[in-house]
């Protein structure tokens, strides 16, 4: 039936109505509340609009879409998009911070709250999951994804789509999912936002599209197109990645919507020499909408005119846009999202926000705790809040949806809180977060209050639009005078505890601060609820259970690096000149892939396992018993890496393969066991064929990448 009804309706259409269902322009409202692109009604009334973006709010969308029922020849509804990356109104952790929790339904049941907001708020369709694979901290945009690891982003980009789109065709509280940017826009040269993509088609098909074909197995309804050139072709007009592998490989039926502006920059690139060869050459790729540079609608007439685009190649982009409006039920009623009394019901309720509270306590990651100076206990009544993170609400991270600071609970917020009225925090700035501003002027005031406390958190980290788009950074260290605060705080406590805790979005260089601090907890950028969270995890109410998704580097001179590297022929440690070394660093990150500290402790038994020799079509089942061996109740995540020692082509020296996150009371063990699948053994060989070979593998389980119990089995 909605075939049917997209056919009559397609059978009706003029070239130009056609062509302008193409067309996807910003719609924010000025602080009037008027659209700020001030052609949109007049737009949308001839037709020459099918989507529109940054518009929220019932009223207002309501408005918009009236003019498209109403005033447009055919009254077909717009389509509202809109980026909820981490939250609408109710903001959650970081995706980044997400993907630490390494907690599937977790991250689901907060992306389904995400959904929820934004579809109350009049919305359709969010650019969500972003699932760019990144090796490169320098990059921005690394904190709007699952990190460095094929498998953990997959799984996590398979829950967001669960939870952004539900179960339910017929339900108004989730939204279209798009994932994003197809593809391969992480491993920009240099970690420069933009920049240049070379990679060989081994790796792209190995590491980097997998997370896109999981989102749409996942049922994914759309995908957006990424900036860069991949192997001196762009993304948006790549005929490789929109014909052949998305529609003839992976049979791909949905939208693919460029990103902003990108057909336009289809000209810079230097592969178009105007507006109508950048549309011929994005629409003849497979692009179906364009976001923002407005080219269909100015060359395509012409371009179908002239014969240089087909006519039935406009027909299925149009199909598909048509599609996903009748799937969203937009044809039986265009107002269905528009419900002013469920708008203020949902947005930012107090099951939300608890719920991000929960979400931003997960998503912490404890990377050193020496002497146990955390958790800190109740006695300490008298707290020195230094830092520039320590009273500030900048703490939701860019991408922040619709997310309001004057909502969000800071830091001082959250200790207050927690330790009531007689408590006193002292609060210092001390020194600026922005780079380039090292004054020093600020850190006497500060060590004054050290002076006095009976306990230091020193809230450290970026300014929350540090890493975003086009937010790429040289130095991944801390910015401004940060560094010489925390010697100079570090140096003045004595004896006195201090807690350091960093807000950032990406992996930084925290060598010094590392040989410095005792405690740090990587706490990414919660979030509305961050101050409250971070509380938590500070005095022992929850037990930090993070564990990185992205290797964190000794110094920016190793980057990129990642845990699933391949040997080389001259591994270090083998001759001590002719090796495969720095001669200042070591080649060892600083905190590894998977690695987290916890309040209690675990213990890890030998792996058993009933072979030591399979066939090709055998699953292997492996286990071992993991004991709490500490004092208080604690989550861990138990992960399982595979290594194919030898086969046709190199293999990387371990690859996660599955994971597992328990929760155990002290003193209490589980028996984990895992499956080792005939297809977690397969690899694309040279010719690009996913195979599995017979040899030999090793296993190792432990509690990150760099430890853990071996075993080795061989595949006969
Ligand atoms: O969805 C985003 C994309 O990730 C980056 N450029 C702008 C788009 C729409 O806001």
């Amino acid at each position: 039936a909605l075939c049917e009804q997209v056919e009559a309706l397609l059978s009706q259409m003029t070239p130009e109505e056609k062509i302008g269902q193409m067309n996807q322009v910003a719609g924010s409202r000025d602080t009037t509340g008027a659209p700020a692109n001030t052609d949109i009604e007049a737009d949308v009334r001839a037709g020459r609009v099918g989507s529109v973006f940054n518009a929220f709010g019932v009223e207002f969308t309501r408005e918009l879409q009236q003019q498209a029922i109403e005033h447009s020849r055919l009254g077909i509804p717009l389509l509202f998009g809109y980026d909820i990356i981490h939250g609408f109104r109710t903001i959650f952790p970081i995706p980044l911070g997400q993907a630490a929790s390494w907690h599937l339904e977790g991250i689901e049941h907060a992306t389904r709250i995400m959904a929820e907001e934004g579809a109350a708020a009049g919305v359709h369709w969010t650019f969500a999951p972003m699932v760019d694979i990144s090796r490169d901290p320098r990059w921005g945009r690394v904190m709007e994804g699952a990190g460095e690891d094929v498998l953990l982003t997959s799984r996590i980009a398979r829950a967001q789509v669960r939870g952004i789109q539900g179960s339910d065709p017929g339900a108004t509280d989730t939204l279209a999912a798009c994932v994003k940017h197809y593809a391969a826009y992480g491993a920009a040269e240099a970690g420069r936002e933009y920049n240049t993509v070379d990679l060989s088609e081994w790796r792209l098909r190995e590491h980097y599209l997998p997370p896109f074909l999981a989102a749409l197995e996942e049922g994914c309804a759309s995908i957006m197109t990424a900036f860069n050139t991949l192997n001196a072709i762009p993304a948006t007009c790549h005929p490789l990645l929109l014909d052949q592998i998305l529609r003839r490989e992976w049979d791909f039926e949905g939208m693919v919507v460029t990103d902003y502006t990108a057909v336009m920059e289809l000209e810079c690139h230097g592969v178009a020499e105007d507006a109508s060869e950048a549309s011929r050459k994005s629409v003849n790729a497979g692009v179906d909408m364009d976001m923002q540079s407005g080219y269909f609608v100015e060359t395509l007439s012409e371009l179908v005119q002239g014969g240089q685009v087909d006519e039935a190649r406009i027909d299925e982009a149009v199909r598909r846009i048509l599609w996903l409006k009748a799937a969203l039920g937009l044809f039986d009623d265009p107002y269905r999202y528009a419900d002013n009394e469920r708008e203020t019901r949902c947005l930012m309720n107090d099951a939300h926000r608890r719920a991000a509270r929960e979400q931003a306590r997960e998503s912490m990651v404890l990377l050193k705790n020496d002497g146990h100076v955390l958790p800190l206990s109740d006695q300490h009544r008298k707290v020195a809040l230094i830092g520039p993170l320590g009273n500030t609400p900048r703490l939701l991270g860019s991408w922040r949806g619709n997310g309001d600071h004057d909502d969000t609970i800071t830091l001082r917020e959250g200790i207050a809180n927690r330790l009531g009225e007689d408590a006193v925090i002292l609060c210092a700035q001390g020194a600026s977060n922005q780079i380039g501003e090292n004054d020093t002027d600020g850190i006497e005031d500060a060590l004054e209050l050290v002076r006095q406390a009976d306990a230091v958190v020193l809230a450290l980290g970026e300014d929350e639009d540090y890493a975003d788009e086009a937010a790429s950074r040289a130095d991944i260290g801390l910015p401004g005078a940060q560094l010489e605060l925390a010697r100079r705080v570090l140096a003045e406590a004595g004896d006195t505890p201090v807690a350091t805790v960093l807000f950032n979005g990406r992996p930084m260089d925290l060598t010094e601060l590392d040989t410095m601090a005792p405690a740090i907890l990587e706490a990414w950028w919660p979030g509305t609820e961050a101050g409250n969270a971070v509380t938590d995890v500070l005095f022992g109410d929850v037990n930090p259970s993070g564990r990185l998704p992205m290797t964190f580097p000794i110094s920016v001179g190793q980057v990129p690096i990642y845990y699933n590297a391949f040997n080389t022929g001259r591994p270090k440690g083998v001759d001590p000149k002719y090796a495969s070394q720095y001669l200042d660093i070591p080649n060892a990150p600083l905190y590894p892939f998977g690695f987290g500290l916890s309040y209690t402790s675990f213990e890890y038994g030998p792996i058993e396992t009933e072979a030591t020799e399979i066939a090709l079509e055998d699953t292997l089942e492996v286990s071992l018993t993991v004991t709490n061996t500490g004092e208080r109740e604690g989550i861990e995540v138990v992960q399982l890496y595979l290594q194919d020692v030898s086969a046709s082509v190199v293999r990387p020296i371990r690859e996660l393969k599955d994971f597992q996150r328990l929760t155990l009371a002290p003193g209490a063990c589980e028996l984990v066991t895992f499956r080792i699948t005939p297809d977690m053994r397969h690899f694309l060989n040279a010719e690009l064929e996913s195979v599995q070979e017979p040899g030999l593998f090793r296993v190792q389980i432990g509690r990150c990448s760099q430890s853990g119990e071996e075993i080795e089995f061989s595949v006969a």
